[in-house]
């Protein structure tokens, strides 16, 4: 008999590092890792079997289906979206073929095994795309539906990949009568910028919040990349990762779209530096715009409509911006850098 386990792609990012950590501490199942770089050990240790390779390496994704009866994939690796403008065919493999691979993975696992294999997918933000921040302003918290035009790779990538997803659960060869049933049962989350205490994002264009924050608690200057008027939805990590979790163990039958919107608060760059300050005084933040990165973050919304995440799964975060200082970035934060 092959080993139940639960498989992570990108577990060595922000995501992962949190989402490892709950999943072992509860004991939930076991779990198998498929990472470039090596997991933090403290993480690694709670992992059955953490793999160095690539989603794009078919041939390990073969033996990982030949040894293991995965019931839940997160696909959590991905180029973000400020590293993706860098080199786009590069990203465009990693995040759409990657997937590919990945959903193909989950329904072979599925038909393999005789039952559907959960697939959580994090989704963004950025698949959102405003002409103008006069159109963003006046766009307010957008539906899951609206205004998806985005204007970079990363945001194409995770747009057409929610739209697999869809098809892999839904319409999976539909004219073959033979082998013609889906055995994936996609679930995807559009995640706004999350910011951990614990760990920090790379090549991601939300990065300025978790950037500030992390500069102020270590004592080093930061110069802010957006103005301080910029407005875009963000989450701390733990609701984030509750997020994943509940939706992995939603009822199928009451979820009536297969991408969520999520929100947690929707604060200014300004406002986040004004709570750094109030725990960190004496931090030294200012402001030098990259007009390129600006660009990006204004066209992402404001906020977002998450009223159908409430309503068919029961989505409630438990931080606001005040409270997610206040009860879990500052102290944490504090006591990783002791200051
Ligand atoms: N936080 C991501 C980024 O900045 C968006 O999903 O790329």
């Amino acid at each position: 008999m092959r080993k139940k386990v639960i498989l992570m792609t990108g577990a060595a990012g922000e995501i992962g590092h949190s989402l490892i950590q709950r999943l072992s501490d509860e004991g939930r199942a076991e779990i198998v890792t498929l990472d470039l770089k090596p997991l933090d050990p403290e993480i690694a240790r709670r992992v059955r079997h953490p793999i160095a390779g690539s989603i794009l390496d078919r041939a390990l994704l073969e033996t990982i289906l030949a040894e293991y009866a995965v019931e839940t994939v997160f696909h959590l690796a991905a180029q973000l979206s400020t590293r993706a403008e860098f080199s786009p065919v590069a990203a465009h493999e990693v995040n759409v073929n990657g997937t590919l691979n990945l959903l193909e993975f989950a329904q072979a696992q599925g038909r393999g095994q005789g039952r559907s294999v959960t697939f959580l997918y994090p989704s963004s933000i950025a698949v959102y795309g405003f002409a103008s921040l006069e159109e963003k302003h006046a766009a307010g918290r957008v539906r899951e539906y609206q205004y998806t035009e985005p204007i970079t790779m990363y945001g194409c990538n995770k747009l057409y990949c929610e739209q697999l997803g869809r098809y892999y659960s839904r319409h999976y060869r539909q004219l073959d009568v033979e082998t013609g049933r889906s055995w994936v049962d996609f679930r995807s989350i559009r995640f706004p910028g999350l910011i951990s205490a614990f760990t920090v994002p790379s090549g991601g264009t939300s990065d300025y919040a978790p950037e500030m924050i992390h500069h102020a608690a270590r004592n080093v200057p930061y110069d802010c990349f957006v103005r301080p008027d910029t407005r875009i939805p963000f989450m701390a990590m733990p609701d984030a990762v509750d997020a994943l979790l509940a939706l992995a163990a939603a009822d199928r039958s009451r979820l009536t779209q297969t991408v969520y919107n999520i929100a947690a608060f929707n604060p200014s760059a300004e406002e986040i530096q004004q709570m750094v300050l109030a725990s960190f005084p004496d931090a030294r933040i200012g402001y030098r715009p990259d007009l390129k990165r600006q660009a990006i973050v204004d066209s992402w919304p404001e906020a977002v409509d998450d009223s159908k995440a409430r309503a068919d799964w029961g989505f409630s975060p438990r931080y606001g911006l005040e409270s997610a200082f206040a009860d879990y970035l500052i102290p944490n934060i504090r006591e990783r850098y002791r200051r």
